[in-house]
């Protein structure tokens, strides 16, 4: 009785997830999205405005990046100075669209998802925070971040 259940719960997990994600899991290789989400390449000072802005991202509520001109950042998540340094674009790409794939239950948000776990407004419910091509911005932004201390 309690397997029957069990294997109930798993296919309506398995039909009600799919459809909330946008990322399929044919664009996923290891923990990385290698292809772009768009055919416009991304923009640095667009993924930088997206990263600080309150109306779109708004990356610094939670991350800092060495240099920036934002008076307020936050460090709920980790330090993005350096972030090209440890992840690739791909990296870098599934993660700001969906970590729940990387590290389920994380307290990062998922930005390229249907909907969200986590608190979103009812505004955002049925639509993705971020486009394609804002995400494909941030990916720009942030693989350009390294902070080039070797004198080498
Ligand atoms: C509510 C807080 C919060 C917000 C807002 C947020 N993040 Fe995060 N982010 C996190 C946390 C926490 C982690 C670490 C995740 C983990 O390890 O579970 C993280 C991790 C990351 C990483 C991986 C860093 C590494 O060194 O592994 C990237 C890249 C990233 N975030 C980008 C973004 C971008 C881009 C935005 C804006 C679109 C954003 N984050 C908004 C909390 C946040």
């Amino acid at each position: 009785m309690r397997l029957v259940q069990l294997i109930g719960a798993l296919v309506l997990a398995s039909c009600t997830e799919p459809q909330s994600r946008l990322v399929t899991p044919a664009q996923i290789v290891g923990d990385a999205i290698p292809s772009p989400l768009t055919e416009t390449a991304g923009s640095v000072p667009a993924g930088l405005s997206v990263f600080t802005d309150r109306e779109t991202g708004h990356c610094v509520l939670c991350h800092q990046v060495a240099g920036l001109a934002t008076e307020f950042q936050g460090n709920v998540g980790p330090d993005l100075s350096d972030v090209a340094a440890r992840l690739s674009a791909g990296q870098i790409r599934l993660r700001i669209a969906d970590y729940q794939i990387v590290r389920p239950g994380t307290l990062m948000p998922s930005y390229y998802r249907n909907h969200d776990l986590y608190q979103v407004a009812e505004a955002f419910q049925d639509d993705p925070v971020l486009s394609a091509q804002e995400v494909e911005d941030l990916v720009a932004y942030l693989s350009s971040l390294r902070i080039e201390d070797d004198d080498g």
